[in-house]
């Protein structure tokens, strides 16, 4: 059975408590829901920016170790620039030269990463209180998240009601449901910034990580990481992550794109079925803890950066610093700066319409 406690005490297998977080720069309170499992994982998310703060996955040996980089308070998260575990919108990735047009009509986005948008400008759906209520799921525990981010806000147009519902299963998979309706015509992205190490956050770089990405092709970027319209083939290039790869194995490579990303910051076209529902986008393996994590998303396109932009000054959980390339983000999307490249598939939301995506990382291990 669930319950909800307000304490501070050792949560029970199957439980969900509820504890104080601190507080927003405004001095709104906020809180952290930290679910277990029956099979000893827990998943902590608090209501300020949506964000996931960590994820404990046994080893395959049973050992847990939490394997999130981000805060041990909502201070960290007012101040974070890296979207630790934030949920990101109203626009997931780049808008380029922070406009877009719909129906004749330009819309101005504010110039928050060089001349383009970046995860939705510059008070983004990170930054937001979100209204947070547990619910019963069939498989595990779910946190409701909501938020109406109002016509205009940081220039979308549309009054935008949010839902995410966050469940953490008994079988140790962490499943992210995202819905959206709008009054007026908009664009809209959803998606969710963990930076995984399945080693144990603080444990160092990720480049030993075994990746597998099932996808043919990536879009390439000029020098803002915004892609050209081109969608390149994989094959012969530091890209292709079709058969298991290490993620260091070429990241240093004298390859231009890389070279633009600092490393991978790159979306990949995802091979998807024709079918609709969720299919399995990317594998994660990681050697030495044998921790394994699958992507599965309804998503066309997935973002995987390498932390390329962490540089040890952000300090962290347990006052652990976060260094270049200590992990690495699979961020399941629309393919960035689509409400520009006609070719890309629509990022637009009538009214009417129902946003609805979902994305599962699914947790196990290899012996
Ligand atoms: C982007 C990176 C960016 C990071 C943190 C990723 O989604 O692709 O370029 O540095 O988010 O904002």
């Amino acid at each position: 059975m669930t319950t909800l406690a307000q304490t501070g005490a050792t949560p029970q297998l199957g439980s969900t408590t509820k504890k104080s977080f601190g507080k927003t720069p405004d001095g709104q309170p906020v809180d952290l829901y930290v679910f277990t499992n029956k099979s000893g994982a827990e998943a902590s998310i608090t209501n300020y920016g949506g964000a996931l703060v960590s994820l404990k996955m046994p080893d395959r040996n049973g050992k847990v170790a939490d394997i999130l980089l981000g805060y041990d308070n909502a201070d960290g998260y007012a101040g974070d620039k890296s979207y630790f575990g934030a949920l990101v919108g109203r626009y997931g990735n780049r808008i380029g030269h922070a406009q877009f047009v719909l129906d004749g009509k330009t819309y101005t986005l504010a110039k928050n990463n060089g001349d383009n948008t970046l995860h939705g400008g510059v008070k983004g759906f990170n930054k937001a209180l979100w209204t947070a209520k547990t619910l019963p799921a069939k498989d595990g525990q779910s946190l409701e998240l909501s938020y109406l981010s109002k016509d205009g806000e940081e220039g979308f147009p549309g009054n935008l009601k949010v839902s995410v519902i966050y469940t953490l299963t008994d079988t140790n998979a962490l499943r992210i449901v995202y819905t959206a309706t709008t009054d007026k015509k908009t664009v809209l992205n959803l998606t969710s910034h963990g930076y995984f190490n399945l080693a144990g956050q603080g444990s160092g770089d990720i480049l030993g990580h075994l990746l597998t990405i099932q996808a043919d092709q990536f879009t390439p970027v000029d020098s803002g990481l915004i892609p050209t319209g081109e969608l390149r083939d994989v094959m012969d290039t530091p890209f292709d992550f079709r058969k298991p790869t290490a993620i260091g194995a070429r990241i240093d490579q004298p390859d231009e794109q890389l070279k633009l990303g600092g490393g991978y910051d790159h979306n990949f076209v995802l091979r998807m079925p024709m079918d609709k529902g969720e299919y399995l986008a990317a594998r994660l393996l990681e050697p030495t803890s044998g921790r394994v994590m699958e992507v599965w998303t309804t998503e066309p396109g997935i973002q995987f950066y390498t932390g390329n932009f962490l540089d040890g000054k952000t300090v962290g959980k347990g006052g652990i610093a976060y260094p270049k390339r200590s992990a690495f983000c699979l961020e399941t999307q629309h393919f960035p700066d689509s409400p520009n490249q006609p070719k890309f598939p629509s990022v637009v939301l009538n009214p009417g319409a129902r946003y609805h995506t979902v994305t599962t990382y699914k947790f196990s291990v290899e012996k």
